[in-house]
């Protein structure tokens, strides 16, 4: 992965069906090393087609494989859970973490995401950070204290020498904004990814932190995030289910 080149995860949630996911890499395989080519791809399929797809895109491909989740725990009897060892081992090169659905839906804490990280790291896995705030936090005007809390335990692990990634990806994604067709205004993100930034830059001197945006990313509404100079990619959900939008994307947000 070149340090500089933008990045753009593509979460297909529970969207696509094994077969789908697979069909869609065997009709677009061409197409998506070349798009790998001009930018840091990474795809995050459900975790059965993580093996096949990494299979369909072939041994010399440029395409990270993704995760959008890992078990808080070393294998063992945890029923239902995938390991970060597993994930290592069928060539995972990053993995989502603390995404809002899983916080909502399985009821993730701060806690809980924290132990994800530290089994990541330990398992060489590069964690994709998901932090956000609520329409409700949002209203209130608390976004910077939710943040702050969502990145305390994060930080202080990614600090530890023992685990030091190379590398952390922090997703901003306002839960408000997720799925809605609306993103912030230019104004709100430039705040608060200034504050990201100075937040990384005090707490992880020696880790090369990025920031991504998430959240109704879309051939219309990259043009407005774009322009932020600390926004180092984006994390695209709906929009990454149709190969033509997502290259669209990658051409129009390609720093
Ligand atoms: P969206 O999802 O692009 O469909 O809003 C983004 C995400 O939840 O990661």
């Amino acid at each position: 992965m070149n340090n500089k080149s933008t990045i753009f995860v593509a979460n297909w949630k529970m969207h696509m069906p094994f077969a789908h996911a697979l069909q869609f890499c065997t009709d677009n395989s061409k197409e998506l090393n070349a798009v790998s080519k001009q930018a840091t791809i990474i795809l995050c399929p459900s975790y059965e087609a993580l093996c096949p797809v990494g299979i369909v895109l072939g041994n010399d491909t440029t395409i990270n494989l993704g995760a959008q989740n890992c078990s808080a725990h070393i294998p063992g009897a945890y029923t239902g859970q995938v390991s970060a060892q597993s994930l290592a081992e069928l060539g995972c090169r990053f993995c989502i973490i603390g995404h809002s659905e899983a916080r909502t839906h399985l009821h993730e804490t701060n806690t809980e995401i924290a132990q994800k990280m530290e089994q990541l790291l330990i398992n060489g896995i590069i964690p994709i950070v998901c932090i956000g705030e609520t329409e409700k936090e949002y209203k209130d005007g608390t976004t910077f204290t939710v943040l702050t809390e969502q990145l305390e335990m994060i930080f202080a692990l990614a600090s530890n020498p023992a685990l030091r990634p190379p590398m952390l990806l922090i997703a901003y994604e306002p839960v408000w904004a997720i799925g809605s067709g609306s993103i912030p205004t230019r104004e709100y993100l430039h705040k608060v990814y200034a504050r990201l930034a100075q937040l990384c830059a005090e707490k992880l001197p020696h880790v090369d932190c990025k920031l991504l945006y998430g959240g109704s990313v879309n051939e219309n509404t990259i043009a407005e995030i774009k322009p932020i100079s600390e926004v180092d990619g984006y994390l695209i959900g709906g929009a990454s289910l149709d190969f033509q939008k997502f290259k669209k994307i990658v051409s129009l947000g390609n720093k």
